[in-house]
């Protein structure tokens, strides 16, 4: 395993924190953990160097009190130094349900029906202005403040997070110069450059600029990468050394690299023996008639959830013996409720689990089960039970359910993945490879890996666990570090 970098001191920075803290009924200040697959992985890099600070926005009232009593001193919460950002409720507003949620997002999971939308003009130039620029600036101040605490900048490697802090590395160079070692990990899909074009000048060029102002560009794949560079030299007219995978630019070397972000094996089978895992599993899950097709999912356009129940429908069109013999529990966490096309697709959503139920159920036979809460515990107990997994996603950066699933599955359940989704990279020849937008291929998946023979389901779920615990988290973290130790 490759050796602890050189020592700098890290600052992660990211728009979701570890924890978020609230009052308990008796006004005593708890916390929880941060949502999120994101959060999950950067855990394991705050704790792997001692003294790594994590920067990140307040998002309850009582983060924003703690934000306020520790005036930006870093407070101490699980063996993590958190130092929490708020922000301006309108200017998190504009940046969070403006810009970073419709605008990126959709442009990068391609998600947009060009005919119509996106609809661009002035308000996309305010929340920009209002919105995006001065949330990232807070970062940037926060950054700053930090490390005048400690006066180590040229010993402070800062660790930026995904699309909702794009401009962050312009704002820290503005203010710190080229001392510390700036990167942005990219946690989402890098479309090929035509897709930039749809973004305002303002924004496509103002993305790029930012970035070609870190040292490293990280990505989940080697596609993203390549892509991002040909997107520079497009947009920018900036030449990459693509087979180095280097841009060399403003008298500095920016690197592309790809690091596929992966999970703690060890982690999910610790939770997978816990008493809150095994009450859901004997409870509800085992509670489920007939084989289980699972998915778990925010729910998000990107996930592709409708085309999901489409294809799961068509299967018993086509293999009317299947009815009865199977329940899909559809485990979806509510997300990004603020903005008008996650509203309408939880609309959608529920509309193609009723067309499902109502078509092919019967009195005591419900085809499609649709857990939308927040339940890790059920989602961890659904995945030691299920016999196949569908994950569909029109893209997707790189799909941690898919990593997390395999490990801690009991049934040699088949994967069935989207071609389009980054862990494809690495699992796709284990898998029912699927295009997530060919709802008949879907339906054929589905329905062998339902019928799937005994032994060939058992030699692909054992390659599936091989192969992610031969890179885990922890390779994540250390090929960083050592990138950090040896690019600059
Ligand atoms: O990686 C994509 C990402 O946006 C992360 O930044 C985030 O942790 C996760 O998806 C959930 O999204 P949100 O923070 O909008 O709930």
């Amino acid at each position: 395993m490759a050796q602890d970098g050189d020592g700098r001191r890290l600052i992660i920075v990211s728009n979701r924190a570890p924890v978020t803290f609230f009052r308990d009924e008796s006004g005593g200040r708890e916390h929880s953990r941060g949502s999120g697959g994101l959060v999950t992985a950067l855990n394991a890099a705050a704790r792997r160097r001692k003294g790594t600070v994590w920067i990140a926005s307040a998002s309850s009232d009582e983060d924003a009190r703690v934000a306020r009593e520790s005036a930006g001193e870093p407070y101490e919460v699980e063996d993590l130094q958190v130092t929490l950002v708020e922000h301006d409720e309108d200017s998190y507003d504009l940046m969070y349900n403006r810009i970073a949620n419709p605008l990126l997002w959709f442009v990068q999971h391609g998600l947009y029906d060009l005919p119509y939308a996106p609809d661009l003009g002035d308000d996309t130039r305010r929340a920009w202005k209002d919105g995006y620029l001065p949330v990232n600036q807070n970062f940037a101040a926060a950054v700053e403040r930090s490390l005048e605490a400690t006066g180590d900048a040229d010993e402070t490697a800062i660790l930026v997070h995904d699309y909702q802090l794009y401009m962050v590395p312009q704002f820290l160079r503005e203010r710190l110069g080229d001392e510390p070692f700036v990167s942005l990990f990219v946690h989402i899909p890098w479309p090929a450059p035509e897709n930039w074009r749809v973004l305002p000048k303002f924004v496509r060029e103002g993305v790029l600029r930012s970035l070609l102002r870190c040292d490293v560009v990280a990505f989940h794949t080697g596609a993203y990468a390549r892509n991002f560079m040909r997107t520079v030299r497009e947009v920018l007219g900036v030449e990459a050394d693509e087979q180095i995978g280097v841009i060399r630019h403003g008298g500095r070397d920016v690197w592309a690299r790809a690091y596929p972000i992966s999970i703690d094996p060890g982690e999910f089978e610790e939770l997978a023996r816990g008493d809150a895992v095994l009450e859901q599993e004997e409870e509800y899950v085992k509670a489920l008639p007939g084989k289980l097709l699972l998915r778990v999912d925010r729910v998000d356009l990107s996930k592709n959830v409708v085309r999901g129940f489409r294809a799961y429908g068509r299967m018993f069109e086509r293999h009317p013996e299947m009815k009865g013999e199977v329940t899909f529990l559809a485990s979806l966490q509510p997300s990004r409720g603020g903005i008008p096309e996650y509203a309408d697709y939880a609309e959608a959503v529920k509309q193609a689990v009723e067309e499902v139920n109502a078509g092919h159920g019967t009195d005591d036979w419900r085809p499609v089960v649709l857990s939308m809460e927040d339940n890790f515990p059920r989602s961890i107990a659904a995945y030691k039970n299920y016999d196949a997994l569908l994950v569909n996603a029109v893209r997707d950066g790189m799909n941690l359910v898919a990593k997390e699933a395999v490990v801690v599955n009991d049934k040699n359940g088949v994967l069935v993945l989207s071609e389009s989704a980054g862990a494809h990279e690495e699992l796709g020849e284990h898998t029912l490879s699927v295009n997530p937008f060919d709802v008949d291929e879907q339906a054929d998946a589905l329905h062998r890996a339902l019928t799937m023979p005994a032994g060939e389901r058992a030699r692909r779920a054992e390659a599936l666990k091989e192969t992610v615990r031969a890179n885990t988290i922890e390779e994540w973290v250390e090929a960083q570090l050592k990138d950090i130790a040896t690019l600059r």
